[in-house]
């Protein structure tokens, strides 16, 4: 999530944006929906996105209107799967627009849970919802929805000036979870000067591969 991403389209030049993604910007603002992914995690959507074998399922959790989805399409192989699941009814119908054409990419209307059910995945892009533990809530076993060496991005994390990660003066206990976790190689990409971007690959029993 990004407050206010949705604005920041006005000021690119449209040449720079993909087609579905400028459809899917144009959506959130007939819909007042402020939270389009920041188009710089956008570009990091798409390079991830562009990497993933034909025959792999990428998923997102949060549609929104379809940007996020757009940037990570925009190169893909058209062999990859893509599946996202959007809570609101209506964020969830523009956003099949938007991808009516294109047989690989599915937008579910329903809670991230349902998603979840239906990993491990190659790719997860977790933007709304719960299961990541950032913002509290329930947080799911990275096993049951990333494949080993599959991996997932958490997007929307202020950059981070201190270790171990705070916010609002406390431990950012839902970062430092991911930052720390046994069976993760996480890093953090900042891409933009207010926006960081968590990017974790599921590397099962990671401390005894580097002991
Ligand atoms: C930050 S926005 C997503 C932005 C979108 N990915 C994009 O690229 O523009 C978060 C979205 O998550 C959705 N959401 C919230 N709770 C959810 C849940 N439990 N399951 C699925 N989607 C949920 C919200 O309705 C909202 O549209």
């Amino acid at each position: 999530m990004s407050a206010g991403g949705t604005q920041l389209y006005a000021n690119l030049d449209p040449a720079t944006v993909p087609a579905p993604v400028q459809a899917a910007v144009a959506a959130a603002e007939a819909l007042s929906f402020e939270l389009c992914v920041h188009p710089a995690t956008g570009r990091l959507l798409q390079s991830l996105g562009a990497g993933v074998a034909p025959g792999a399922t990428v998923a997102e959790i949060g549609t929104g209107t379809g940007a996020g989805l757009g940037w990570l399409t925009s190169f893909a192989s058209p062999e990859v799967s893509f599946v996202s699941i959007e809570i609101d009814e209506n964020r969830a119908r523009a956003a099949r627009a938007v991808f009516a054409d294109r047989p690989n990419v599915s937008v579910a209307h329903g809670d991230a849970g349902e998603l979840y059910e239906r990993g491990p995945f190659d790719l997860l892009v977790f933007d709304g919802g719960w299961g990541t533990g950032k913002t509290g809530g329930q947080r799911v076993e990275i096993a049951d929805v990333v494949k080993p060496y599959g991996s997932f991005t958490i997007d929307d994390f202020s950059p981070m000036r201190q270790w171990p990660p705070e916010f609002d003066g406390q431990l950012d206990a839902g970062r430092h979870f991911w930052l720390t976790h046994p069976d993760v190689l996480a890093t953090e990409v900042q891409v933009a000067p207010d926006m960081t971007v968590l990017v974790g690959l599921h590397v099962p029993d990671r401390g005894q591969t580097l002991a």
